[in-house]
């Protein structure tokens, strides 16, 4: 995958309040080419594998529960050194610590309903891509 592709998610908040057309359009102006999307309504048990890794945090249950509470919108993206440049674009998990102009500061409501995820290494993005795109292979050439 070259580190040219990432795994983004349009969280349930910003999905839900009809931002999804604004956030895409903030990271095609910022050079990410959308190479794979779907809507789809989380199960339980696709969130908690999806964050399997936050098992043990105290977050973890309002994390799933939020995760499941509406339609998100996963996305592959592609761009030069994608998961670095997705991960300044959103800015930082908190958004009261979020860079201005970043997808967080203008969209998230809170560390936890934070409108976006983002993959935070090469290998969890072809982990996480393979989660909700089976053609993953031929997405990445
Ligand atoms: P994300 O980048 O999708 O990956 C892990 C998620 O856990 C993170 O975004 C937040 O939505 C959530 N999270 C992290 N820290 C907290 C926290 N302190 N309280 C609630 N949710 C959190």
């Amino acid at each position: 995958m070259a580190g040219n592709y990432t795994l983004t998610i349009i969280k349930p908040d910003a999905f839900g309040a009809a931002k999804a057309g604004k956030i895409i359009a903030l990271l095609e102006e910022k050079g990410f080419t959308v190479k794979a999307a779907r809507v789809l309504h989380l199960t339980q048990q696709q969130a908690g594998e999806f964050y399997a890794v936050h098992r043990e945090r105290p977050f973890y249950k309002e994390l799933v529960s939020f995760m499941t509470s509406g339609p998100c919108m996963p996305m592959v993206l592609e761009k030069a050194s994608a998961v670095s440049a997705l991960r300044d674009a959103i800015g930082a998990t908190d958004p009261a610590e979020a860079a201005a102009g970043t997808v967080r500061k203008l969209y998230a409501e809170s560390k936890g309903r934070n409108a976006i995820h983002a993959s935070d290494s090469d290998e969890n993005a072809t982990r996480e891509a393979g989660f909700f795109f089976a053609e993953t292979d031929l997405i990445f050439g």
